[in-house]
């Protein structure tokens, strides 16, 4: 059985990975061309998100045949090079399954769209309660009513997200059949794990309208979620113990991923939860310009480390997705303290307790998209809501701020491999703008220098399978109320593990109330650590990963 516990997932976009044709997408050749990288690196998986055969609104969480694989990214040849090539290097692949809703160009909604009842029945159509009102007042994720009318049938059908990604009915068991064929059928492929995406979304509640939100306390982690992963793992993946599996759970509750993540359901491995990735919203819009809530940011995960653990539990954790703005960008420094930053963030995530994730690019600490126009940006929530803002009355230049702080595109833009043309990402035009910084922040460089980002990252990935303390350990979160310090204990068959982080550029002075000098050091991003006593001296940004045995 493969020990997700002990692994490291790594993240691939691959529009933005790597491009071999120079047609400006990366694609799975380019994947297969940088397993070596990934290998260097030390991830025990790789998770690539979405290349099924799409239009392309969304990035590919638009699917309009799951059996088949964008043409744009290659063949089903390609794909099943990258899965012996993955294998001999003893990486498993995990493939990105959006279940939730399929595109609009999706056969069966094409289908349901004809009149057909048994495809109108695969997706969820309902009546307005009087003419040019939708069924409720729910909004979509990107903007707008969740609701699009159909004259033909004077129905509305549900899209919680994009007006081209219709939601899909799970409560009809025979679209459940084919989900489950799906999964299957990726799984003969030799697949060694899924994440599935928005996954608490599928199972809608009652239609009702929100008069206190957007609607989302109505669909999330909705009435027969837990029965319809449970049936999902009996039928598909829950055969082969070799395959792992993660959730993403959009604004979900701790009390169900006790039960999606938890040992004994057999619902999935584990869940990504965004609440720690909230901090710089106000509530639940993100569409504002706040500094993050540090002491927030720690409560958060420090409740989902300590709750998760006591419930018997697996977190995934992690900064960065293809969703995100940069972390070096977000909570880091990149202007004065880029390098210490970058390692202090990733030494704070990567010894909680979980399986964490690297994104493509943060093992070199790229950064926010450099972008000044509107114009370069491709993501659909990004030009949407710029739009909104400015409705509500925002002058377009505060909309475009917002936006260039909270932009998904952010994380999007091509891998920095070396300081060639494009950095290295293709010959051609990039499908989006790559960050004027490749010059200076590129694997090629890193991989030389001993003291890169990139070498902090492989020595944690190295870490992690040396040590159990940091898979299995139980977890003590300290300080939790200081301004500047995240520090946390893990503990583990008579061993201790510290960690000990500053998140500001102010050095400080921190009384650990231990003694320090009991442990020794084997992480850090400057030469010495400052230890006397209880006291740390922490200098900007600075990390310690302490040990005692
Ligand atoms: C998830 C994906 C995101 C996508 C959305 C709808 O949040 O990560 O990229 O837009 O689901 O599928
Ligand atoms: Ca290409």
């Amino acid at each position: 059985m493969t020990d997700f516990k002990k692994s490291v997932v790594y993240q691939i976009y691959p529009k933005s990975f790597y491009d071999t044709n120079g047609d400006g997408w990366g694609d799975l050749k380019g994947i297969t061309a940088k397993l070596d990288y990934i290998k260097t690196l030390g991830a025990d998986y790789i998770w690539i998100t979405p290349f099924f055969v799409s239009p392309q609104k969304d990035n590919g969480y638009d699917v309009e045949d799951y059996y088949r694989i964008d043409p744009r990214y290659g063949s089903m040849e390609d794909f099943e090079e990258l899965c012996a090539e993955a294998k001999k290097r003893d990486i498993g692949l995990m493939l990105d399954m959006v279940f939730n809703h399929t595109s609009s160009r999706h056969e069966w909604f094409q289908k349901a769209l004809a009149g057909d009842p048994k495809y109108k029945n695969y997706y969820i159509f309902k009546k307005g309660p009087q003419k040019g009102v939708p069924p409720t007042n729910w909004e979509s994720k990107f903007g707008g009513s969740a609701w699009e009318y159909v004259e033909a049938f004077d129905e509305y059908y549900l899209h919680l997200f994009d007006v081209t990604q219709p939601d899909l009915n799970w409560d009809n068991e025979e679209v459940r059949k084919e989900i489950q064929k799906i999964v299957r059928f990726w799984m003969e492929k030799g697949v060694r794990g899924f994440r599935f995406d928005v996954v608490n979304l599928i199972s809608k509640g009652s239609f009702e309208d929100d008069f206190e939100g957007d609607g989302r306390r109505f669909y999330t982690d909705g009435p027969n979620i837990h029965q319809y992963l449970q049936e999902l793992n009996r039928t598909t993946f829950g055969t082969d113990a070799k395959i792992i599996t993660v959730g993403e759970m959009s604004s979900t509750s701790l009390e169900n991923c006790y039960r999606y993540a938890g040992e004994t359901e057999k619902e999935l491995s584990m869940v990504f939860s965004f609440h720690h990735l909230k901090v710089d919203f106000m509530g639940n819009e993100k569409w504002v310009m706040v500094p993050f809530d540090f002491k927030k940011l720690k409560h958060i995960i420090f409740d989902w480390q300590t709750q998760m653990a006591k419930h018997k539990a697996w977190n995934a954790v992690f900064w960065c997705n293809h969703d995100q703005p940069r972390v070096v960008s977000r909570f880091g420094n990149v202007e004065k303290y880029w390098k210490e930053s970058a390692k202090m963030l990733a030494a704070t995530i990567h010894c909680l307790r979980g399986t964490p994730y690297i994104y493509q690019g943060e093992e070199l600490g790229m950064t926010n998209a450099d972008f000044t126009d509107m114009s370069q940006y491709r993501d659909v929530e990004s030009l949407n809501h710029y739009q909104i803002l400015q409705d509500k009355g925002l002058s377009a230049d505060d909309a475009k701020r917002i936006v260039q702080i909270h932009s998904r595109d952010n994380g999007r833009t091509p891998m920095q491999w070396n300081d060639e043309k494009n950095g290295g990402f293709t010959k051609g035009k990039p499908w989006i703008g790559c960050n004027a910084n490749f010059h200076t922040i590129n694997a090629c460089q890193e991989l030389q220098d001993k003291d890169s980002i990139f070498a902090f990252y492989k020595k944690l990935v190295a870490l992690r399978k040396e040590y159990d303390i940091i898979a299995y350990g139980d977890f003590e979160p300290k300080a939790e109320n200081h301004p500047q310090v995240f520090a946390y204990k893990r503990y583990y068959e008579g061993q201790t593990l510290f960690v000990i982080n500053n998140f500001y550029g102010k050095e400080i002075c921190w009384d650990s109330q231990e003694n320090l000098e009991d442990y020794t050091c084997l992480l850090g991003n400057y030469e010495s650590q400052q230890i006397k006593g209880q006291e740390a001296a922490l200098k900007p940004y600075e990390t310690m990963i302490l040990y005692k045995k």
